[in-house]
């Protein structure tokens, strides 16, 4: 199996835990590299349904070992119950689970400071999923968070370094934002207990990965959100708060790039975005309301309703050109079956002026006017469909034109949320 990188190519949820399942059947390893539980992959098999937000997609496949990366953000609360929830469905975990130690834990008090800082941005608030993201990398970025391995630290050692980070924490609760402070010594006596359950998984993950460095062990990286997300490269400062693309990977796990392998992004074959912060192809009113119903677009992390909008292949090339992505895989045709016609956004206006470059600023995005294409629809279900050759002409149509312009080989299509439903084409899809 050759090593692949799995990338949102939009503003997440594209279907990244999909494609992630179904290609991890035969890897080594899956690893997560950055992000924490903002993210929720979806993944259904048959009639189980799974929403990870921690643990990687490659889990439900015996025998993968998975690793959370050094890139990620970890609740330890949350990760504990997600790891015993599929442990009660009959999944083992606990033996193929590693836990990079560098690592940053996330604590309580970071989900209250997201709280808070939201409802003090107000109108100009991000939309966050409230998992404390933004406040964890911040600890991390300013050199004073927690890491998994100090789980590993003497009880006692780790109650006193937590109490520590915890008063620190309290004070800016109280001092700047007027909030009650949260229990110091009742929290870490509880990370003490958790650290029993998650020390037996927290690795040197340069030790664990010696194989996937030599080439004798192949790794599926699991990217979370997406490249519009991107904290250096997306809406700033309507973004998350770390690399969603291709640099993440790499400091994500500690892998060069030679580690790498296919870098593949995965688009949806329309567009969503949750959260506030501009996207230029959104559909607002009915047409928008149609694609949100057909393709069942409720947040998997917070159930919020996602905007939803048509393809945007300015933002598109940007994503393919930003992660130097080697093939892309389309997801969710399927919900596009029963529309009569279908738009692509192929440049902006900005300002009186058409462009086909993304323009970075944040101050610009807003502005930006789509000039759209019209493509006819193929109004036939392409749920059952496994070959190129069993798509309608006018998907084919579709797909190739998206190939084209994206300047990028399409080397998949999914017609449905089953792990079964996929078309592979590692040629392309234009003939
Ligand atoms: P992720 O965050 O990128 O893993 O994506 P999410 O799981 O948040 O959202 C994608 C949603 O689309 C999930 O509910 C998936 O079950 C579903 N899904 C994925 N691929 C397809 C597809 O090809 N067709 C349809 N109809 N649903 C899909
Ligand atoms: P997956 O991996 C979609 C969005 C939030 C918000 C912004 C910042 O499932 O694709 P954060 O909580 O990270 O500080 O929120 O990013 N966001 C996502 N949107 N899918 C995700 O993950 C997301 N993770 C964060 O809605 O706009
Ligand atoms: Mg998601």
């Amino acid at each position: 199996m050759e090593n692949r990188v799995i990338i949102g190519g939009q503003w997440g949820d594209e279907g990244k835990g999909k494609i992630v399942d179904a290609l991890s059947r035969d890897v080594d390893w899956v690893l997560r590299y950055q992000g924490g539980a903002n993210a929720g992959h979806t993944i259904h098999i048959g009639k189980e349904k799974h929403v990870l937000h921690l643990v990687p997609s490659g889990i439900l496949h015996e025998g993968v070992r998975c690793l959370l990366g050094g890139g990620m953000v970890i609740d330890p609360w949350s990760l504990r119950d997600e790891i015993l929830a599929l442990e009660q469905k009959g999944h083992e975990v606990r033996g193929r689970m590693h836990i990079s130690a560098t690592a940053a834990l996330l604590m309580p008090y970071h989900m209250r400071l997201d709280e808070l800082r939201e409802s003090r941005l107000k109108r100009k608030s991000i939309g966050t999923t409230g998992r404390g993201i933004g406040p964890a990398y911040l600890d991390k970025i300013q050199r004073t968070g927690l890491r998994m391995g100090d789980l590993l630290l003497p009880a006692e050692n780790l109650e006193r370094k937590a109490i520590e980070k915890i008063l620190s924490a309290n004070e800016v609760l109280s001092e700047f934002y007027d909030a009650e402070p949260v229990p110091a010594r009742v929290l870490a006596e509880e990370l003490v207990v958790l650290s029993q359950f998650m020390s037996p998984m927290v690795v040197n993950p340069y030790a664990v990965l010696r194989g996937v460095r030599e080439g004798t062990e192949s790794a599926l990286f699991e990217g979370a959100q997406g490249t519009m997300l991107d904290i250096d490269h997306g809406t700033y400062p309507y973004v998350t708060s770390s690399n969603s693309t291709i640099g993440g990977a790499m400091t994500g796990t500690g892998l060069g790039p030679r580690s790498l392998g296919e870098i593949n992004g995965i688009f949806k074959a329309y567009c969503t975005r949750v959260g506030n912060g501009p996207f230029p192809s959104e559909l607002l009113g009915e047409q928008g309301d149609a694609l949100r119903e057909a393709g069942g677009e409720y947040g998997a992390t917070t159930g919020r309703a996602r905007r939803c909008g048509w393809f945007d292949l300015v933002a598109g090339r940007y994503a393919v050109d930003v992660n130097g992505m080697t093939g892309v895989i389309i997801t969710k045709l399927d919900v596009l079956d029963n529309l009569p016609t279908i738009q692509v956004a192929t440049a902006y206006e900005l300002d009186g002026q058409q462009t086909t470059t993304y323009p970075v600023l944040s101050e610009a995005v807003p502005r930006c006017r789509p000039v759209y294409s019209e493509f006819a629809g193929w109004n036939k279900p392409t749920t059952e469909c496994r070959k190129l050759v069993d798509l309608p002409a006018a998907a084919r149509k579709y797909l190739e034109f998206l190939e084209k312009e994206l300047d990028t080989l399409i080397v998949g299509v999914s017609v449905g949320r089953d792990r079964e439903q996929m078309i592979w084409t590692e040629t392309g899809v234009t003939t």
